[in-house]
């Protein structure tokens, strides 16, 4: 049997190691890694791939960035040569980036089974668009991995049909209980006690000057509490400068490798961003997060875990924040299969 999965941006690396890993012990599967390219700077991929243990891509498409329709049309266009050559059994999709739905529509216009891993989440939010990315990767795909009974749910009301699902929890935590013990062991060198940790990126956040104005003024304010250590994605980053705007009492980094940053998380006294996979990472750890955002595609990170929507409200920020600093941070609890095999349980499915 020959499976394929594809890989292309930051939050799926985390995702695709623990499948492949557990496939591994298969003796009748053979897998195929491709890396769309959609992330290419070493810190953004390539640092990913070796703390994870995830072999080198057999195909690089290198499709780099561009608008919407250029990289979508561009993974699409490099993706289905690849797949006439090597016609696999399956192709494995994770997450919801422009690579999960391009890769995943070139497979089910030749017919080729699509698995598509974190599938049924749901912001019902059709502005984002890993929104989009989501509905039509699960409309298409023919296995749906579900991280949480909330998938399954959204699914089954949009019609796919129940024997198609499977809930297996959440391969993101798999990585996060491999790599936690390396994590709490690194070295925080020059990081003060207690610190926010912040990560902004979501177009919706930085795209607007006036937007990502009065988020970095929230920031700067948050400041005067506690230290705020930032690792900026090369996207804010770059609209910070073209909109010159100054963050300079915020300690902006680079992006910081897997391991690294998930050192910092764990650590943290508040982490404060507009990432999915974050929510998620400090409901597993506990750590109290306050989500720049007005919706949530994982809604039982607020239900069951340590997640708060504080929204684009300085206001509700503040007083969160308040909160956390008095020592009244909301509690939470681990969600049922967030234990670390949900990639066992993925391969399970897929070598069947
Ligand atoms: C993408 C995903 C988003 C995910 C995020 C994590 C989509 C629609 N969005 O958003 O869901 O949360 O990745 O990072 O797929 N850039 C670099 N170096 C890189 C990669 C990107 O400089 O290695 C810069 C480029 O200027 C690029 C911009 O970042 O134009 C945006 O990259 P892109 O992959 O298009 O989207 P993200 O914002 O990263």
């Amino acid at each position: 049997m020959h499976v394929f999965h594809i890989v292309g941006a930051r939050p799926n690396f985390m995702k695709v190691a623990p499948v492949m890993r557990a496939l591994k012990t298969r003796q009748h599967v053979v897998q195929t890694l491709v890396h769309t390219g959609q992330h290419y700077d070493a810190n953004m991929s390539d640092v990913f791939l070796e703390q994870l243990g995830i072999p080198a891509p057999d195909f690089n498409l290198a499709v780099g960035s561009g608008t919407h329709a250029r990289q979508t049309a561009e993974i699409m266009t490099r993706f289905e040569p690849v797949l006439l050559e090597r016609k696999p059994d399956i192709v494995l999709v994770y997450g919801d980036v422009n690579s999960t739905v391009a890769t995943a529509l070139v497979c089910s216009k030749l017919g080729i089974r699509v698995g598509h891993v974190e599938a049924g989440l749901r912001s019902f939010d059709r502005t984002m668009p890993e929104e989009i990315n989501r509905l039509l990767t699960d409309q298409l795909a023919d296995l749906l991995f579900t991280p949480s009974e909330d998938g399954d749910i959204n699914l089954q009301r949009e019609g796919i049909p129940a024997e198609k699902i499977f809930l297996v929890g959440n391969v993101m935590i798999d990585s996060l209980v491999k790599l936690l013990p390396p994590a709490r062991n690194r070295n925080q060198n020059g990081l003060p006690e207690r610190y926010a940790l912040v990560t902004l990126h979501r177009p919706a956040n930085v795209d607007d000057s006036s937007t990502l104005k009065r988020i970095l003024q929230s920031l700067l304010e948050v400041s005067q509490d506690l230290a705020v250590v930032f690792p900026a994605h090369p996207r804010t980053r770059k609209r910070i400068a073209d909109f010159g705007l100054h963050a300079e009492q915020l300690r902006l980094l680079d992006p910081l490798p897997y391991v690294e940053f998930l050192g910092m998380q764990s650590r943290a006294t508040v982490v404060i961003t507009d990432s999915g996979g974050i929510q998620e990472e400090t409901t597993y750890l506990g750590i109290p997060c306050l989500t720049l955002r007005e919706n949530t595609e994982r809604p039982i990170t607020v239900s069951m875990g340590t997640n708060v929507l504080v929204g684009r409200d300085p206001g509700k920020l503040r007083l969160e924040l308040s909160r956390v600093l008095a020592g009244q941070a909301k509690k939470g609890s681990i969600p049922p299969l967030w234990d670390g095999h949900a990639g066992e349980r993925i391969a399970a499915v897929v070598a069947e």
